[in-house]
């Protein structure tokens, strides 16, 4: 079996995640590095997962000719930088979501990557849950015709920690920005106004951040069909996502996820279980299929299927529901037409 072989730049949450991931169910992939400018944390949990060097120079990775690709899994405002250094070095390249805070930045790193001739995958994970995977597929298959309108509710269950907040760009291109793509994704369409208002209620270090934890984003797309995405950093009782499509004729649900389907009859009435207890519990059924579908690209030489141009248009709604919300108007905030047709 002919193994690829692997760097992961950055050893926080995702990256042990993907780590995890790759051990438990990837034979056919080595992970010769975790890199990280802390790197006590994956020293912890590297060899648990087969990681056979933890080092805090990512240039260690890059320089080796055995590296075939790397997993970008650093904090968001490092990502572009990374990509172009993986594209110089021939790599590869899995970066997170969500590309960068820029778009100059962004378009700098896509062209890098077309220079190289090298493949970028993002990690917009979210495409490949079951749920929202069948969603997809009732859609091509015209089981609810064109769709109309999309609802898509997405709200954590606890916080990311302050340092997080810092370097995330904001709620609405760290978080949102997986309900934006899958809207891009469900619309078949490009977004052509986005609309959003959003407020600080519920924690006062992402306000003093100047950020928001609440928001309601609109997205009216190019072939007619319009988005509406709620989003909230904190729930407190388990992480909600789920997803509602209207078409011309009929429509689709998907619920949360739940812990299990027990449910107690007692006097007071019915009792369950919880929700999935955050986002990566509710999503961990996507990552080996996000990940094998980039594994599979390199090995069969294909093309990936999340592309640095939806992490691009992405972002563009990104950037606008951002704009719009701190301008706190009314009125539509247009966004950059895309360069694709919808
Ligand atoms: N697809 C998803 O569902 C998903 C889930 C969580 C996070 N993410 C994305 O993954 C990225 C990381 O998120 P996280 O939750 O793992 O954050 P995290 O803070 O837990 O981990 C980031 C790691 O990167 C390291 N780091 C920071 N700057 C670095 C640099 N210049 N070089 C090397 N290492 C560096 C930090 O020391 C830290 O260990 C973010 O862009 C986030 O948006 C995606």
């Amino acid at each position: 079996m002919e193994k690829t072989t692997i760097g992961i730049i950055g050893g926080g949450r995702i990256g042990r995640m993907h780590a995890g991931t790759i051990y438990t169910g990837m034979q056919d992939v080595t992970i010769k590095y975790v890199s990280d400018i802390y790197p006590q944390a994956a020293q912890q949990w590297g060899p648990m997962y087969g990681v056979q060097n933890v080092v805090s120079d990512a240039e260690i990775v890059f320089n080796d000719p055995e590296v075939q690709a790397v997993l970008i899994c650093t904090s968001t405002d490092t990502h572009a930088d990374y990509i172009i250094r993986s594209a110089e070095c021939g790599k590869d390249i899995y970066c997170e979501k969500p590309i960068d805070l820029s778009v100059e930045k962004i378009e700098r790193a896509l062209a890098a990557v077309e220079k190289a001739g090298v493949r970028l995958q993002i990690g917009f994970n979210r495409r490949f849950d079951r749920n929202f995977r069948r969603a997809y597929e009732a859609i091509q298959a015209g089981e609810i015709g064109k769709p109309l309108m999309i609802r898509i509710t997405n709200r954590d269950a606890t916080p990311p920690p302050e340092a997080y907040i810092k370097v995330s760009g904001g709620m609405l291109l760290d978080m949102s920005i997986h309900d934006f793509d899958l809207c891009r994704y469900f619309a078949g369409s490009e977004a052509e106004s986005v609309y959003c208002t959003g407020a600080c209620n519920l924690v006062p270090y992402i306000g003093a951040n100047g950020d928001v934890d609440t928001a309601v984003t609109v997205i009216n797309f190019k072939n007619g069909c319009t988005a509406v995405v709620d989003n909230r950093r904190q729930t407190g009782y388990g992480m909600e996502c789920r997803v509602e499509i209207m078409g011309t004729e009929g429509n689709l649900v998907t619920g949360n996820e739940v812990e299990n389907t027990l449910t107690i009859c007692e006097d007071n009435g019915l009792k369950q279980d919880g929700l999935a207890c955050d986002f990566f519990a509710r999503f961990k059924n996507s990552l080996p299929v996000i990940l094998g579908t980039f594994f599979d690209s390199i090995r069969n030489n294909t093309p990936t299927v999340t592309t640095g141009r939806d992490g691009l248009e992405t972002m563009r709604i990104g950037f606008a529901a951002t704009s719009c919300s701190a301008a706190r108007t009314p009125c539509a905030n247009t966004c950059t037409p895309s360069r694709a047709a919808a």
